[in-house]
């Protein structure tokens, strides 16, 4: 319906607002895709040294994607049964991780979509966000691999989503996880290799 392309295009829009590239500018780091990984998130953003622009990108970034969901929510009709899992909130959740992963401005050039997908969450339902969240931060703490526990993440709110009593919100999480893994291509490359660097360490 056109309630669902106009939520897609309002979650596109906020998703590629481009906080990592945006303030790392601003805080006098320079171009953020010519340091580290090249990546525009707040993992990228916390080797410029800066842990303040780091969280402020992480806090950012997130809330772009629980606004993104939230106004869907408020401001459009929600299809009940089948129709539901085409409807506005699924539809703004994608367009906020597409919006962050593809933005328009920078030749659809942009992050990895851990952050936003996790404001997401949080916006489609808390449990989701809670589920996100504790992974993300469990697996961080003890890896210290900030894509690990990003993809570990992705993939949790997916099967959470079924477990938890959420099927209408399944395929858009499980299609974000897939994204959100494949942007991570390089990443799984240095894992495998076991170079990819730990959050606090130099590389
Ligand atoms: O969210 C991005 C993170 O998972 C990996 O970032 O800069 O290490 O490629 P980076």
């Amino acid at each position: 319906t056109i309630a669902t392309l106009w939520a897609a295009l309002l979650g596109y829009g906020l998703g590629s607002i481009p906080f990592g590239l945006i303030l790392a500018r601003l805080g006098g780091k320079g171009d953020i895709r010519q340091i580290g990984s090249g990546n525009i998130g707040a993992t990228n953003v916390l080797r410029t040294g800066s842990k303040g622009l780091a969280a402020a990108v992480l806090l950012l970034d997130l809330a772009k994607g629980f606004f993104a969901v939230l106004l869907a929510w408020r401001l459009f009709a929600q299809p009940e049964g089948a129709a539901a899992y085409f409807g506005p909130v699924p539809a703004a959740a994608l367009g906020a991780v597409l919006g962050h992963c593809f933005p328009v401005w920078l030749g659809f050039k942009g992050g990895k979509g851990v952050a936003t997908n996790a404001g997401v969450c949080f916006g489609l339902a808390w449990p989701l966000g809670l589920a996100y969240g504790l992974v993300w931060l469990g697996v961080l703490a003890a890896s210290r691999i900030s894509s690990l526990a990003g993809m570990c993440a992705v993939v949790a709110a997916a099967l959470a989503a079924a477990l938890l009593g959420y099927p209408a919100f399944v395929p858009v999480l499980a299609l974000i996880a897939l994204l959100v893994i494949w942007l991570h291509r390089a990443n799984l490359k240095r894992l495998a290799a076991g170079t990819e660097p730990r959050v606090g360490s130099k590389g």
